[in-house]
Parts: C-alpha cells; sequence; structure tokens
C-alpha cells in the first residue's frame, strides 16, 4: 500500500543550529512538509525496522505534520514510532526517549522560543540516535538531498489516535502513544534528592514557573507539584497552547515580564522559573535577583555534587564561545577542563559522548548535562531547587557568596534584528578585516589585548568550524563578542555580547548597564554598528 508521490528539489535550509525553520504557510504548501520528513528519512542512519521518537511543542500545526510523519515513516520501512500522548514530547524528554528505547533518531516538531500559530513559525528538527541534534554532516546531507529529491514515500491510512496510550498497527508500523511526561519525570527523579527539595517545600519554600503556555506546562505540573509539593498554581500557564496564548514563548526579561514583575514585586516567592516553546530553554530568578544564564552555568557547576546524579563530580564543563567566562573559573578552582563551543548544543555532544564534559551552557538560558543530549529547561530549575534546599540559603545569597570567591561577569547581549543581510555582511567583513589592527587600541579604561574570529577544533572528532564569532579581548578580562545569529527568520540579526569582568575584591555589587556602559560604547567604535546599520539602540536586551 506504499505510494510514492512524485514531487520536486525545493526550498529546504541551509543547516543551520536548528533543523527546518519557517512560517506555517510554507509547510502548509503541498507536499512541503512530506518533501522534508522524505529527505531526512533517505540520508539518515537507521537499519531497517528501527524506532522513530516523534512529537513536538504543541504549536498550530503539529498534529498534522506528526500524521504526515507517521504515513510517512510506515512507508520507509520504519518498524515503530514512539508519539508522544497528543503529539506533545518537549526537546529535552524526546532527547531522553530517543536513548533510553534505542531509537534510531527522531523528529522534533519546533520553532522553539518563536511564537506559534497559522500567521507565525513551525519548525521541524532530526536527532539522531545518541539523543542530541543532529551533526553538521547529517544536516548537509539532509540540505543536499532537499536539492535532488524528486518523491516522497507514503500510506493511505487514516489518523491516528494521538490522544489515547496504547498501540495501533499503520502498514507494518506500530504506532505507540506514550505519556509525554512519565520517563522524564522519571529521569529527573534519578537525578536529584526529591526527598530533600520536598521538605524544603513543606518547610515553606516557595516558587512561581512559567511554563508560557508552552509544552513544559504537564512536565512542570507532574514534578513540581505533584511529585514535589508545590502549592497548586505555582505552574503558570501549564496548558500548552497551538499559539502560546498570543505570546512569544521565550523565557527573557521581555517576554516573562510577568514572572520578573511577580519576582521583584511585594511578596515574591522564594524562587522563580521560566521554559521556553520546547522546554529546552530556562531562566532563573530569586526574589529580587535575576540570574544570568551565564552565571547559572557557573552556579549550578560550582554546587552540582550536592546533587545525587553528579555527587562523583564532573568529568569538565563545557560553554560556547559567547557565554561568560565565568563557568571557566569554576572548571579551574576545580581542577577540570573547561571547553569553548561554537553557538548550538550540537558542538556539545561529541564532549558529552565522548566523557569529556558532565555540565554544559550557553548564554541564550540553555544548560544541560550528560542525562540527555540536549539542553533542559526543567533540569536546570531542579538543579537549582536541589542546590538551594541543601544549602538552605536564597538564590541571593548564593550568586553573592559565589562573586565574593570567583569574581563576577557582569553581561548583556544586545541584539539587533531584522536587519538588511546586506549590510550586515558589510559590518561583519570590515570587522573581520580589522582584526590584526585592534590589540593595543584603548576606549578609555579598556584596552584591547586580542582580537579573532573563533574557531573551534573539535577534540573528539578533529573537525574544525571557522568564521564562529567575532571576539574582542580586553586586558583584565573583559571582552566583546559580535556574531550573526543562525536562527532568526526574517533578515540577519547582530548579537553583540558584552561582558566585564570584575575580580575578587573589586566592584561586585553594581548594577549591569552601569558596569557595561564603556564596553556598550567600545562595542559600536569597533563595530561600526550605528553607521552600518543606522541604528543606535539594540532591540532586545537579554
Ligand atoms: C540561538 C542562540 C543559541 C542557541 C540557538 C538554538 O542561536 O543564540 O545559543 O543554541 O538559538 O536555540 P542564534 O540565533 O544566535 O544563531
Ligand atoms: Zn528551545
Amino acid at each position: 500500500m506504499t505510494r510514492s508521490v512524485p514531487s520536486q528539489p525545493f526550498s529546504g535550509q541551509k543547516p543551520g543550529t536548528s533543523g527546518l525553520r519557517k512560517k506555517v504557510k510554507v509547510f502548509q504548501q503541498e507536499g512541503y512538509a512530506e518533501n522534508f520528513v522524505q529527505a531526512v528519512f533517505d540520508v539518515v542512519e537507521r537499519a531497517p525496522g528501527s524506532t522513530l521518537v516523534l512529537g513536538g511543542d504543541g504549536r498550530y500545526h503539529n498534529r498534522t505534520v506528526i500524521q504526515q510523519a507517521i504515513r510517512i515513516a510506515a512507508a520507509n520501512g520504519y518498524g515503530k514510532v514512539l508519539v508522544g500522548q497528543g503529539g506533545i514530547l518537549s526537546t529535552p524528554a524526546a532527547s531522553n526517549v530517543i536513548r533510553k528505547f534505542g531509537a534510531s533518531g527522531g523528529l522534533i516538531l519546533s520553532a522553539s522560543h518563536n511564537p506559534g500559530g497559522p500567521d507565525e513559525d513551525f519548525g521541524i528538527k532530526y536527532n539522531i540516535a545518541n539523543g542530541g541534534p543532529a551533526p553538521e554532516a547529517v544536516t548537509e546531507a539532509i540540505y543536499a538531498r532537499t536539492q535532488t529529491i524528486d518523491r516522497w514515500l507514503t500510506v493511505d491510512t487514516p489518523d491516528v489516535d494521538l490522544d489515547t496510550p496504547g498501540s495501533s498497527q499503520v502498514g507494518d508500523l506500530v504506532v505507540e502513544v506514550i505519556d509525554s511526561v512519565a520517563d522524564y519525570a522519571e529521569l529527573m527523579e534519578s537525578l536529584f534528592d526529591f526527598n530533600a527539595i520536598r521538605a524544603n517545600v513543606e518547610a515553606g519554600f516557595t516558587m512561581a514557573f512559567d511554563a508560557m503556555s508552552a509544552v513544559t506546562g504537564p512536565y512542570a505540573t507532574e514534578i513540581l507539584e505533584r511529585r514535589l509539593g508545590f502549592a497548586e498554581g505555582t505552574v503558570r500557564n501549564g496548558v500548552p497552547l497551538e499559539d502560546f496564548g498570543g505570546h512569544h514563548p521565550d523565557p527573557n526579561m521581555v517576554h516573562a515580564h510577568e514572572l520578573f514583575e511577580t519576582m521583584f514585586g511585594a511578596d515574591a516567592p522564594d524562587f522563580g522559573a521560566a521554559s521556553d516553546g520546547d522546554g529546552d530553554r530556562n531562566l532563573i530568578v530569586g526574589r529580587n535577583r535575576f540570574v544570568t544564564p551565564s552565571d547559572s552555568l557557573a552556579i549550578l557547576a560550582a554546587n552540582a555534587h550536592l546533587a545525587p546524579g553528579y555527587a562523583a563530580g564532573l568529568k569538565g564543563i563545557a560553554r560556547s564561545m559567547p557565554t561568560s567566562a565565568a563557568a571557566d573559573r569554576v572548571a579551574e578552582a576545580l581542577g577540570l577542563r573547561c571547553f569553548e563551543t561554537p553557538t548550538g548544543w550540537k558542538f556539545f555532544g561529541n564532549l558529552l559522548d565522548a566523557g569529556m564534559a558532565t555540565i554544559c551552557g550557553e548564554e541564550s538560558a540553555g544548560t544541560g548535562s550528560d542525562h540527555v543530549r540536549e539542553k533542559d529547561g526543567l533540569w536546570a530549575v531542579l538543579l537549582w531547587l536541589n542546590i538551594l534546599a541543601v544549602r538552605k540559603i536564597s538564590v541571593d545569597q548564593l550568586a553573592r557568596e559565589h562573586w565574593a570567591k570567583f569574581g563576577r561577569n557582569y553581561y548583556a547581549r544586545h541584539d539587533y534584528e531584522a536587519l538588511p543581510t546586506e549590510k550586515a555582511d558589510v559590518l561583519m567583513a570590515e570587522l573581520t578585516e580589522s582584526l590584526a589592527a585592534l590589540p593595543g587600541k584603548a576606549f578609555g579604561s579598556l584596552e584591547i589585548a586580542e582580537a579573532d574570529n573563533f574557531s573551534y577544533h573539535d577534540p573528539v572528532d578533529g573537525s574544525t568550524s571557522s568564521n564562529q564569532g567575532v571576539r574582542v579581548m580586553f586586558a583584565g578580562g573583559s571582552r566583546v563578542v559580535f556574531r550573526l545569529s543562525g536562527t532568526g527568520t526574517e533578515g540577519a540579526t547582530l548579537r553583540v555580547y558584552l561582558e566585564r569582568y570584575e575580580p575578587v575584591g573589586g566592584d561586585l555589587d553594581r548594577e549591569t548597564p552601569d558596569m557595561l556602559a564603556d564596553l556598550i560604547a567600545a562595542a559600536d567604535e569597533i563595530a561600526g554598528i550605528t553607521r552600518h546599520t543606522g541604528r543606535t539602540v539594540p532591540d532586545v536586551v537579554t
């Protein structure tokens, strides 16, 4: 009953960090999603009869593509599809299911923190058997296949019931609808001291978790409210909605401002957190204390041994290049290796697989460990809860204690969005050309020590990734990084990462904008942001 549908090469996507991401309207074109899914199945490693994991963040069009993918999987010789109930699987939960059940890979339907709805974004990413995002060689091969594809295979069959757990048959394919949360919750219980967290909650510890009407709602409700005993209502916006309630499911000061208002208001709970559309990002905010993702990585790494899953210590720490160097200081103090990788989670996969790193993180609110091969929002929240329960101190106290010991990396990212691509390219090209002349130049009290265009040599597979962003390093450990986003959907986005290091004994209790003012001015002078783009202020500051 397999049917071959003639098709044509189509505008797939140059490999980026996040699979194929386009407007819903693009995915709704006849055969578009099918062509892409077929291109994936044509090139990825999978033995006949393999298992495929399938699920998404519940955004608009999720169920449609799940039904399409099931038919195409049946026609392509898969033996089994494990699909999350209601089509729901967070990105870290999907990574876990792939690993736990030995699947050859998985399709995760999400456009992460981008808005959802009929006029918004959709995405398909493929993860390989280790549970991590497809590496560059695989995404390149998928892209190449989209340029030559001439047919996709499908079977004619009614839609599968996605809402009732259990197995059904589509041709020779077994489709098993699994509980979206259970395997993930079990993994979390194996890593963290739920008894200690529960005891802390009983002693009066409170929190607010904003699921942003996205995928983590069911996970957070089960784990935080049912298993850890936090009061009902601790999880806000806990029901996944197809349009995320009209908001961007992006856990930052702009889109999660209600949580910030709660945490900086009277009667703030002890701890605040949020996650993004597909559940891989996290936001950590204490009462009157925002913790930058870079600091969160460093603080988690320094205290991870307090959680049972990490009691034996860490094998190493990895951070993406634009992430602040706060974690490097922790690694140094613990005698661990610290890796600086290009932006994007996939570069951590090799290090985790090789047992060279245990904890990884990115400044863009992604933190995770070797428990899966994706960043994991709720994991970060639970590690924080575990540490606070054992230490019995506040987020603010823990942060201050950390800075007193390691110094403080004041940090912010400025994004200039929807720039004409050509202007952004010229800016980066001129900046790259000017690098050799930069060392020695001074901007007020800041003197450039080194400047380069970041290249990464993967210590595991020997590959080199160049052109990963411009680093301008100042004497004393401060830094500005410039790079163009690889995930934007409109024009180009310039990201400027600003980092000012204050050593132990320095100014550790100042406001971030004050501490970064000199660097912001220097960044504009160095890259000519206003000159090239006409912009005088960033669109988003995180
Ligand atoms: C952004 C983040 C990056 C993250 C990626 C996928 O990529 O900066 O850290 O890995 O989204 O979530 P960018 O748009 O900067 O290329
Ligand atoms: Zn995400």
